[in-house]
Parts: structure tokens; sequence; C-alpha cells
């Protein structure tokens, strides 16, 4: 059966590590749209300067693009058993829009929110580090590379994110409150499975094991139905 899975949660909430995880455990791929556009934007295929200044300003790019972007990356070969989106839908639109592409497969998203109190976010994302090359994903002070500085995996120099500055975390925290929080309420209203997963305390990896025993739960439930 085909796994449509929504990682959902504020900036910082541990969306991409725990997206990892599961991609790794289940064999299905991990969608990020945050991860796309930068990489669109490292690659230099778009030369939208209105969309780079949103990035670093820490509001959202347009319904339109990032729709498409995804609409594009659902439709490619290894998505066809299933995938994991993280940072998507991120507003009412994408989600009414993503909620009719899977009808139409005869699908519904199984939507995880990984719920974190507000002062974990903060250090989480003052502190978090990223491998440009392979994509692995510190925190200089909860999961610190072995060498200062350095991916584990390839000896990379890694790198911060640049809206992970001050004012562009203040800009993502308010985007959250304001347009993607009410996107829980959408799932919540038109019947979905939203499975809510304390994401704050515990390692990465207790934080997987809690999610993945979340989801066997909400399968047994739907079994019964
Ligand atoms: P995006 O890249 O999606 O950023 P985000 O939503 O702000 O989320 P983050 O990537 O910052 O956090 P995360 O939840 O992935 O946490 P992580 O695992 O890294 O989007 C960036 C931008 O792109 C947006 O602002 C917007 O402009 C644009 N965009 C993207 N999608 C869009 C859309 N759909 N519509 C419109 N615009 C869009 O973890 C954070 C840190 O915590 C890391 O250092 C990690 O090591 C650490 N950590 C994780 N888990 C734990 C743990 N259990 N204990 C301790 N530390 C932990
Ligand atoms: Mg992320």
């Amino acid at each position: 059966m085909m796994k449509a899975i929504v990682l959902f949660g504020s900036p910082g909430s541990g969306k991409g590590t725990q997206a990892k995880l599961l991609s790794e455990c289940l064999g299905i791929p991990h969608i990020s749209t945050g991860e796309m556009l930068r990489d669109r934007l490292r690659q230099g295929e778009t030369l939208d300067t209105e969309v780079v200044a949103t990035m670093e300003a820490g509001g959202l790019v347009s319904d339109e693009v990032v729709n498409r972007m995804v609409e594009r990356r659902l439709g490619q070969p290894d998505a066809a058993k299933g995938f994991i989106l993280d940072g998507y839908p991120r507003t009412l639109s994408q989600a009414e829009r993503s909620c009719q592409w899977l009808a139409q497969r005869g699908e519904r998203a199984v939507v995880i929110f990984l719920a974190v109190d507000y002062n974990i976010i903060i250090s989480r994302l003052t502190g978090r580090r990223q491998c440009p090359r392979c994509g692995t994903l510190y925190n200089m002070v909860s999961q610190p590379p072995r060498m200062d500085e350095i991916c584990d995996r390839d000896g990379e120099k890694l790198a911060s994110r640049v809206d992970d500055s001050e004012g562009a975390i203040r800009e993502r925290l308010e985007a959250y409150e304001l347009q993607t929080r009410p996107v829980l309420q959408f799932y919540r209203a038109n019947g979905g499975s939203v499975i809510e997963v304390d994401a704050g305390q515990g390692t990465p990896e207790s934080i997987f094991e809690r999610i993945c025993q979340a989801m066997e739960a909400d399968d047994r439930s739907k079994n019964r139905r």
C-alpha cells in the first residue's frame, strides 16, 4: 500500500531529522520543499530574486511556485510507492491542493505533528549546522560532530543556514503561527489522521521510536474500523 506521510511542525521541530530516519526505514523518498528550493538556488536554476529574498527573510514562497515544484516531484517514479513530505503543505491553499492530488490517486495523507516547545526550538535553530555535501544535520549543543564543525561522514566543513539568523527565525516562527498552524485544523476537520508526537524531549532516535509506535497504533485502529 502507498504511504503518503506529511511531517508537520514548526521550524526546528525536527522534520528534516525525522524524515531522514523514516525514509531510510520505509524505503520511500524524503521530499523537503525547503531543501528543494535551496538546491535550486545553489544550482543557479532560478534567478528569481523574489524567492531568494523571501527565503532569506524567513517568509513563505508563493503557493504557485511550491505547488508546481511538489506536483512535478511526486510524478517521479520513486514516489509511486509513497513519500514523506517535509515542510509541505504549509498554507491552507497548499493543503487543499495536495488533498485533491492524493484523492485522485485514491490516497489520503497520514499527518505526523511534531510538537515542540518554543524555547527548545530557538536553541535548536541557533545551534544547527548541516553538511553541504551529504546533508547530515548536526546541532552544536545537542548533536555535535566528533570534530569541531567537520562532518563525521565525509570530512566536509559544516555550514549554517542563512535563515537561521535571529531576525529570520522570528519571521519563520510568525509565518508558522499565522499561515501554517491552521493547516492542522484543516486536516482534523477533514477527518484525516493527525498523529501528535512529543518531539521536544529525547534523542532523535527515541523520538523516531515514538513516531513508529504511533503510526502502528494508527494503522491498527484503521484496520479495526
Ligand atoms: P524549511 O527548510 O522547511 O525550514 P523550516 O520549516 O523552517 O524547518 P527547519 O528545516 O528549520 O527545521 P526542521 O523541522 O527540519 O528541523 P531539523 O530537523 O533541521 O523551509 C525553509 C524556507 O523555505 C521557508 O522559510 C520558506 O521560505 C521556504 N519554504 C519551504 N517550504 C515551503 C512551502 N511549502 N511553502 C512556502 N515556502 C516554503 O532540526 C533542527 C535542529 O535541531 C538541528 O540542528 C537538529 O540537529 C536538532 N535536533 C533535531 N532533533 C533533535 C532532538 N531530538 N534533540 C536535540 N536536537 C535535535
Ligand atoms: Mg528542515
